[in-house]
């Protein structure tokens, strides 16, 4: 078997990448930047194999560029980066990381969570600043999480994730989706209820779903109108699921209390005023990132190219129908 040639659009977690340099011949961006797309185009040339990122625009252009590659491994659960039509039309294997950040995105959710709730960034800037004079009564003053309603936004894989953990704090789970999952109840006594009821009751709104058309700006103006005063909003799905100067407007005129956020619209730009606004907590988009996760992430990637290479179905193609034997 010949080894393939690899490019690998930005540094990934080394055992990944050792994996991979035993049996390919590699190169990896290590600029520590995102390519220029022009870049980008000159580097895929040639290559049998690519393990691109959510932040590489994999269109036609970039895969027509790629003349010859079998399969563009995304070193990402969500692949909204990538026209899998295209890869089809082309006999491209697309294939993407499922699985295991599910309950590390989960996690940062709720970290979010209890951040904005209890305005532990804030406050940490308080004290770091040496405002911190003394214990005062109506200092930085939260939301309970204790009994309180969180509105699941997706009931898919994270979505659960993330909802299951609301039993330990004796919350109300409601979710919405596209249909009624009854998995997802049974793990959760969650209620199945319309995204309307939904966003007028929950004290939290967590957003587990992808970026699909349906879904873009599937929160804006109106359904911040929806939301209690006192709610916060967290997304760690993709930016433009928020209609982000809606929730600009929604964080500063008080419509919505706070907002914990790993994604942005324009990422990796920031909407005018987002910011400025300290009840929203703004995370560089790092919701799977520790060292485990992003480690089994690149050993999926890399799997899934030595599949191929082996002329095997990757484990986590998107198109399954594109591979020949
Ligand atoms: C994904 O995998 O889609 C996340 O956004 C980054 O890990």
């Amino acid at each position: 078997m010949s080894r393939w040639k690899v490019y690998v659009t930005n540094e990934i977690p080394k055992p990944a990448l050792d994996m991979l340099e035993e049996y390919c011949d590699m190169e990896v961006n290590r600029s520590g930047h995102v390519l220029e797309k022009s870049v980008l185009l000159e580097k895929v040339k040639g290559r049998d194999a690519i393990i691109s990122l959510l932040t590489d625009p994999i269109d036609a252009e970039v895969m027509d560029a790629a003349k010859g590659a079998k399969i563009f491994a995304n070193y990402a659960v969500g692949y909204n980066n990538i026209d899998i039509p295209s890869a089809t039309e082309r006999g491209i294997m697309v294939s993407n990381t499922p699985g295991v950040l599910t309950d590390t995105t989960a996690e940062m959710a709720w970290a979010l969570l209890f951040s904005v709730a209890r305005r532990v960034v804030e406050s940490d800037k308080y004290s770091r600043m040496g405002k911190y004079k003394g214990w005062g009564p109506m200092l930085f003053l939260g939301q309970d999480v204790m009994n309180k309603t969180v509105g699941v936004i997706g009931a898919g894989r994270i979505g659960l994730s993330f909802a299951k953990r609301a039993k330990a704090f004796d919350m109300k789970v409601l979710y919405s989706d596209v249909a009624a999952n009854p998995d997802f109840e049974k793990e959760t006594e969650g209620q199945y209820v319309s995204l309307e009821t939904l966003l007028r009751e929950s004290d939290f709104v967590s957003i587990h779903t992808p970026l699909v058309p349906e879904t873009f700006h599937l929160i804006s103006t109106k359904e911040f109108k929806l939301m209690k005063n006192t709610a916060i909003l967290i997304n760690t799905s993709r930016g433009p699921v928020v209609d982000e100067s809606a929730l600009v407007k929604a964080l500063q005129s008080g419509e919505i209390w706070g907002a914990g956020l790993d994604v942005y619209e324009f990422e990796p730009e920031f909407t005018e005023g987002l910011l400025e606004l300290d009840n929203a907590i703004v995370c560089p988009h790092i919701a799977s990132a520790t060292i485990d996760t992003r480690t089994k992430m690149g050993i999926i990637a890399v799997t899934n190219i030595l599949a191929a290479m082996r002329g095997e179905l990757p484990p986590n193609c998107l198109n399954p129908e594109v591979f020949k034997k």
